[in-house]
């Protein structure tokens, strides 16, 4: 009994020294004893394929796909239009506290360099030289705007204003109208 403990020991020891060679460089890749799946023919992304006749591994997706949570059929809460593509003179949705408090956070984000910290078309763009000025919210032409027309012209532009879709969601498009129409009311 005793000799096989010193045998375990010495066979133990000589393991854990082996074990612990530095230094030895080797060409071939670590032992990999259960791969699973992590080693197998795969396409990236981007990447080319002899497959297909085009010679890109990636395919176009089948015409009228939508990805998940991509669906925009409510053209009033997408386009801000009624069912005949008028604007829609309100929003679909009522305005509550919480979005005018995100509102004019992404007003003072995304507008007040252009159309001022007041909403009164004085922003610093005027500074560089902006060619036509931007619109001053508290103006009764501005006032009189509908819902859906502010809300298009965030989303597509307007005249010398840059489209700002790729910036601002549509729920906060909505929130920075609402904004807009609470210091109107001031
Ligand atoms: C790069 C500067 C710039 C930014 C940023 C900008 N605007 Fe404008 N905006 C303008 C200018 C300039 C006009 C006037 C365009 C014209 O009449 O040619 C304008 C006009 C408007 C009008 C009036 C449209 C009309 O029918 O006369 C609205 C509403 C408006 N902007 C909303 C916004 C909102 C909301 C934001 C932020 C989400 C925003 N703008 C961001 C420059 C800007």
């Amino acid at each position: 009994m005793k000799n096989l403990t010193r045998l375990f020991l010495v066979v133990g020891l000589v393991m854990l020294v082996v074990s612990c060679g530095r230094g030895n460089f080797s060409e071939k890749p670590p032992v990999h004893l259960n791969p699973n799946m992590d080693s197998q023919g795969k396409y990236k992304a981007q990447s080319e394929s002899n497959f297909f006749v085009d010679g890109a591994s990636m395919r176009t997706p089948v015409e009228g796909t939508v990805a998940r949570g991509e669906l925009r059929e409510d053209d009033a809460y997408y386009l801000g239009k009624d069912a005949n593509g008028e604007f829609l003179s309100k929003a679909p949705m009522d305005f509550t506290e919480d979005m005018v408090k995100r509102g004019k956070e992404r007003y003072d984000i995304y507008c007040m360099a252009c159309h001022g910290a007041k909403a009164d078309g004085d922003g610093k763009i005027l500074f560089y030289k902006y060619p036509i000025p931007p619109a001053n919210f508290h103006d009764d032409r501005i006032k009189k705007l509908s819902d859906g027309h502010i809300y298009n012209a965030i989303t597509e532009g307007w005249m010398n204003m840059p489209s700002l879709k790729a910036q601002v969601s549509v729920e906060d498009r909505w929130a920075i109208i609402s904004y807009i129409r609470s210091i109107q009311q001031n």
